[in-house]
């Protein structure tokens, strides 16, 4: 499929080193000093699991390459949002990329501290704006003019002055999938820069609003540098053309979106570091990042039972206990995750299958045409570079039960999040007619 996400197509991208995610040893797979194979069997499936090691080897990997700048990295919530990962961000000392109340109120809580939270979206109510200000972050990314006007409103009845930076759009079409791109002319996000300038100029002279930095996003699973260094050329020729004018912004926020290697070709960070990081020395400006994928994606996987194994015409299909409801990427974007046995079986015949799940959809799969040893009923699978994008899209279509999610340090699993029951599927809910109808 034609620009697949990581699917074969992003193909400019380095060879990268995937964080040390799975092992095998002897016929089975180890995530750190645990096998996946009694994960499932303890937690159940379908289950995510995320390996901490992992997450923290992207975590230096990216502080490693931008050594020659004042970094801040800002996660973003929306790839995956479970507190116990949020907290151990926390602890590194990162900050969030947010794009809405909820996600302020899991970064809060997880111990990311308002002074490391940025705000972006294009959409942002007056209730969350006014959440925001209470919790002193420190930038709302605007992307229309309304929101600018009503956020000074909004700071000066509360008598603060609120902090931000305009999101420009920088008109770069990155080779991605048409459903995350974000950076053309054409898109909901960000502003034209003289729209941009305008409201910084126009800023200047408000009490209640302090112009800090300046961002942009143009982007996801992008794997080449080169649209960064443009973006960031752009986003530096304004924050030049705004100093002229006695405007000076601390930080550039150059979003995320850096590829992972879902089929081996990743977007390799030294190589963006060593073209992005001489732009910006001696400038005195924080570089902000806002990695999401890249920091959680290849750290997770998703285990799932296969159900049964069936042949239809030419086909053969393994019906595995998850399917689009817990992970939408293959159906949604056709994208691709790899997928493995998690215990090697001797002498299976490899043979072409399309992985589906039980919702009734006919798109509903984890895979087409995949080639896998042939698994039977009773075993499991895992699905790789499942930790972005998977558990937070997940949904209760079919009325299916949102998956567990298991933490792992070393020998360690930690349950992060336990697996819905019936009752949270009605919870909130109202039966109409509570009281028994007479008998007829
Ligand atoms: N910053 C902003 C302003 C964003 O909109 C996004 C993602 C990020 C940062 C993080 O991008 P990342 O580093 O994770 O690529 N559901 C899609 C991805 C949508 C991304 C939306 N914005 C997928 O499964 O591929």
């Amino acid at each position: 499929m034609s620009n697949a996400v990581g699917g074969t197509e992003a193909r400019q991208g380095g060879p990268v080193d995937p964080p040390p995610t799975l092992e095998r040893r002897g016929r089975e797979l180890f995530m750190e000093e645990l096998s996946l194979r009694e994960l499932a069997l303890r937690f159940g499936t379908p289950l995510y699991v995320y390996s901490l090691r992992a997450v923290e080897t992207k975590v230096r990997a990216f502080r490693q390459a931008f050594a020659g700048v004042d970094l801040l990295l800002a996660y973003s919530v929306k790839a995956n949002g479970n507190l116990a990962l949020l907290s151990r961000f926390a602890r590194l000392g990162l900050g969030a990329d947010i794009v809405s109340g909820g996600e302020l109120f899991r970064a809060l809580k997880a111990g990311i501290p308002g002074s490391k939270i940025f705000f972006a979206g294009v959409g942002k109510t007056d209730q969350e704006l006014e959440e925001a200000l209470d919790a002193r972050i420190r930038a709302f990314h605007v992307e229309t003019t309304a929101e600018l006007y009503r956020l000074e409103e909004l700071a000066r009845r509360k008598g603060v002055r609120a902090p931000f930076g305009v999101r420009i759009n920088p008109d770069i079409l990155p080779s991605t999938h048409e459903y995350i791109r974000t950076g053309q002319a054409q898109s909901k996000f960000g502003l034209a820069v003289p729209i941009a300038v305008g409201l910084y100029r126009w800023a200047a002279s408000r009490p209640h609003l302090v112009p800090r930095g300046i961002d942009v996003h143009i982007g996801s699973q992008i794997v080449d540098p080169a649209p960064y260094k443009r973006a960031l050329r752009s986003v530096l020729e304004v924050v030049r053309l705004l100093a002229k004018e006695g405007i000076r912004l601390e930080y550039v926020d150059l979003g995320g979106g850096f590829g992972i290697s879902y089929d081996g070709v990743g977007m390799d960070l030294g190589e963006l570091g060593a073209e992005l990081v001489p732009l910006l020395e001696g400038s005195g400006l924080t570089l902000v990042l806002e990695p999401g994928r890249a920091l959680v994606g290849e750290a997770g996987v998703l285990l799932t039972r296969v159900l049964a194994v069936k042949r239809a015409g030419s086909k053969t299909f393994v019906i595995t206990d998850a399917g689009m409801t817990e992970l939408l990427r293959p159906s949604h974007y056709g994208a691709y995750h790899p997928i493995r046995p998690v215990v090697e079986a001797e002498g299976r015949e490899v043979c072409t299958v399309d992985v589906v799940g039980p919702v009734c959809e006919t798109g509903d799969f984890l895979a087409r045409d995949r080639q896998i040893p042939l698994p039977r009923a009773g075993e499991f699978l895992v699905v790789e570079a499942a930790g972005a994008y998977g558990f937070v899209m997940a949904s209760n279509y079919n009325a299916r039960l949102r998956p567990a999610e298991v933490v792992v340090e070393g020998n360690q699993a930690f349950l992060a999040r336990e697996r819905e029951t019936y009752e949270d599927l009605v919870r909130g809910e109202r039966i109409l007619d509570p009281c028994p109808r007479p008998a007829p």
